[in-house]
Order: structure tokens, then C-alpha cells, then sequence
């Protein structure tokens, strides 16, 4: 009876699973557009497993901060994502830095289009380990209107 009930739930979580496969295959296609991507435009400087340059925490002798990483290791995930969004797009520049700064990220908005740049973050949002994903979640989670 018990084993029944098990498979019945499986079979049951599968169907829920199924549900809407148009959505679950565009969302694969965009990974699998983001995958490739990021090899092309990311890996050379994050990576490419996402481990960043060595150091990363320390200036170079110019000053400049080297890449890092997009792995849990790094401060990515500490981002809520319109935030990265606007980093890779624009690079790292005012108002998210302070006006003059330095910095070797480059500002994709050329080489990429808005849905590319989407593809490549959804690629790196899809790396990072479950309670990564839950504590961004809470964290970015919208705020209640109306506080
Ligand atoms: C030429 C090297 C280079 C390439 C290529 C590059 N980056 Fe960067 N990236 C950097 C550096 C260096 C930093 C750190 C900049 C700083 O803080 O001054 C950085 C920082 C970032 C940050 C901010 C991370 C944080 O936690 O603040 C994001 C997001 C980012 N890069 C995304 C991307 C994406 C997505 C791509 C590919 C489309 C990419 N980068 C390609 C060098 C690069």
C-alpha cells in the first residue's frame, strides 16, 4: 500500500514537473545560450568554471581590481540580479561606483543584447548551490507594499 502511494506520488510529482514545457525548454535554451556565452565572453577573465583570477581580493599594480569569481566563492550572489544586469551591461561605473573608477570589466551593452545578457546571468545564477539560491531569495525577496 505504502510503495502504491509512493509511486503514485512520483508519478504525480512528474506530471507536476511536465506541467509546462514550453516554459522549462525556453528556460534550457536560454542555460544552454548562456553556457555558450559566457565561454565566449566570461571565461578568459572569470573563469571557466566561474573561479575567478588568483588574488581577486587584491589590487594589481595598476591598481585594478582583477575578476572575480562568479562561483559562490565570490561576491556575485551577494547582488540582487537588475544589479548585475546593469554591471555587465554598463561595467562597473556610476551610480554603482564612484565616478572615475577604474576598472577592467568591460561594459557589454555592445557586444550583447539585453536577452544575452539575461542568458549569460541565468547561466551563473544556475551554478550557484541550492542555499545560495534560498538566501538570495530571502534576501532579494520584493518588499511588501505599502510599508
Ligand atoms: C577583460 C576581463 C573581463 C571579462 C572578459 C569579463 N569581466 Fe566581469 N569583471 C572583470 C573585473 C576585473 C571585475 C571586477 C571589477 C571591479 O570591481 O573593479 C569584474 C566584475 C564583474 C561583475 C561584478 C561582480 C561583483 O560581485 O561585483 C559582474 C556581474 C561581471 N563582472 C560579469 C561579467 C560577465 C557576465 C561577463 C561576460 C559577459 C564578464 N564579466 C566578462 C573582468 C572581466
Amino acid at each position: 500500500m505504502k510503495a502504491l502511494g509512493l509511486a503514485m506520488l512520483a508519478s504525480a510529482m512528474l506530471v507536476a514537473c511536465d506541467d509546462p514545457p514550453a516554459t522549462a525548454a525556453v528556460a534550457d535554451a536560454a542555460l544552454t545560450q548562456g553556457a555558450t556565452l559566457y565561454a565566449a565572453q566570461c571565461a578568459s577573465c572569470h573563469g571557466a568554471n566561474g573561479e575567478g583570477q588568483p588574488n581577486w581580493r587584491e589590487r594589481k599594480a595598476d591598481g585594478r581590481l582583477p575578476a572575480p569569481p562568479h562561483d559562490a566563492s565570490g561576491h556575485t550572489w551577494h547582488h540582487p540580479m537588475e544589479m548585475l544586469f546593469q554591471m555587465t551591461r554598463d561595467g562597473i561605473v556610476p551610480p554603482l561606483a564612484p565616478e572615475g573608477y577604474q576598472s577592467d570589466m568591460p561594459a557589454f551593452g555592445k557586444t550583447l543584447s539585453d536577452d544575452e545578457i539575461r542568458a549569460v546571468l541565468a547561466y551563473i545564477e544556475h551554478q550557484w548551490p541550492d542555499e545560495v539560491k534560498q538566501m538570495r531569495a530571502e534576501r532579494f525577496k520584493p518588499q511588501a507594499s505599502g510599508r
